[in-house]
């Protein structure tokens, strides 16, 4: 993720600084090179040589040891995170005053920034505090957080810093290329259920891993992402708007709703093709044999494909075998642009696994042939060819 990425983490005086190590562990598990910037407020809570031992690197404190540390590590750097930072901190930043170390690096730095606030609720709702965050973000910072939560102080409210993993997500995002920019995409994901009784169900082993890949790469890329889901444990992906649905014809309703705004459409969603004709309204009683009677579900893309326009159609086809007959015959009968098939009968692709085997085949017959990947490469090659397509209509 962060291969020959220079990465400074700064690291300012609060309880949460104890994430901070987390954070640099997970950068460098990546790939990054971490230099660590602390202030001394963060050398009371935590010390320099648990950074030193996690990253491999000198820890940097202070301003006068070496003249020339706040241009150096600057310029090598091509991603600051600050995490946590303390309403002092970001009010220096905001004023663009230089009195330690941090934030004479702030002034010379050039490249994008992510930061992590932490503070007690009342400091975070302070006028001054949000009025500096405003004019931050005005000027290119990115935040991530804080969000509402129990505090260090015992009260509960908005100023805890988010996790790591948020901020390393951020940092993906701020070192990705925005190439998706302007693109709004509808993502569907994950299974449907259709309700036999109040408590059985139809539905089928999508785990949504798929399609919340795509929206991550999706919203890394810049674009406005819209992901529609049935019932998945995957956590959404910041940033994205998120619809939970359980039923196809819930499915349905949403992604008919926010088809006009989409430059784009991925159904990665395993949708059941039936639904029980008649559920229950109260609990079935067992039976020696019952025959449940079912009735075909919309197809969604099929109806998105009638009124495509210039719209990017992309849909799946789960085959039991690499079957390039059945996923170009659904492709020509939903008027897709482009169809992802995947041989779900392999062990390292399709439902429920990390890793995805692909050939996508294109309205012109092209088809290619991808070997397997992480779900989360799979995404960002599907988002290219739609992109591709996308610039020529
Ligand atoms: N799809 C849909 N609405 C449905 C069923 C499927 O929008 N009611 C979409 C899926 O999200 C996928 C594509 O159509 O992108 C193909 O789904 P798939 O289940 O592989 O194909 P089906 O057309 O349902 O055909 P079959 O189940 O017979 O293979």
């Amino acid at each position: 993720m962060f291969r020959d990425q220079n990465i400074l983490l700064g690291v300012t005086g609060s309880i949460a600084a104890y994430k901070s190590v987390d954070i640099a562990r997970r950068l460098v598990e990546n790939g990054a090179h971490v230099k660590v910037v602390m202030t001394e407020a963060a050398c009371r809570f935590i010390t320099p040589y648990i950074f030193e031992a996690v990253t491999g690197n000198q820890v940097y404190t202070d301003l006068f040891k070496d003249p020339f540390s706040h241009i150096n590590l600057a310029r090598e750097a091509h991603l600051f995170i600050v995490a946590p930072a303390t309403a002092n901190t970001i009010n220096k930043f905001s004023c663009g005053i230089a009195d330690n170390l941090l934030s004479n690096l702030w002034l010379a730095y050039e490249g994008p920034i992510v930061v992590a606030p932490a503070m007690n609720f009342r400091m975070y709702r302070k006028p001054v505090v949000k009025k500096h965050i405003r004019d931050l973000r005005q000027s290119g910072v990115q935040f991530v957080g804080p969000v509402t939560g129990s505090l260090a102080c015992g009260e509960e409210g908005e100023g805890r810093m988010v996790e790591a993993a948020e901020v390393v997500e951020a940092a993906v995002s701020a070192l990705s290329k925005k190439d998706l920019t302007g693109q709004n995409i509808l993502i569907t994901a994950g299974p449907t259920v259709e309700p036999i009784d109040p408590v059985r169900y139809i539905s089928n082993r999508s785990s949504g891993k798929m399609g919340y890949a795509v929206a991550k790469a999706a919203y890394r890329r810049g674009a406005e992402v819209t992901l529609v889901s049935g019932p998945s444990s995957q956590q959404p992906p910041a940033g994205v708007s998120f619809i939970k649905v359980e039923r196809a014809s819930e499915m349905a309703a949403e992604v008919f709703k926010h088809f006009n705004k989409a430059t784009s459409v991925i159904m990665a969603a395993a949708v059941a093709d039936y639904m029980p004709s008649d559920a229950a309204k109260v609990k079935l009683r067992k039976e020696d044999e019952i025959s449940l009677k079912l009735k075909k579900n919309t197809d969604i893309l099929s109806e998105l494909g009638k009124k495509k326009g210039h719209k990017v159609l992309v849909g799946f086809a789960a085959e039991s075998g690499k079957d390039v007959k059945s996923a170009t015959g659904k492709l020509k009968e939903k008027n897709l642009d482009l169809i992802i098939l995947n041989d779900i009968s392999r062990k390292d692709a399709g439902f429920d696994v990390d890793t995805n085997v692909i050939t996508i085949i294109n309205n012109k017959g092209n088809i290619a042939e991808y070997p397997v990947m992480k779900k989360i490469e799979v995404a960002d090659i599907i988002l290219d060819r739609m992109l591709e397509i996308s610039a020529k209509t």
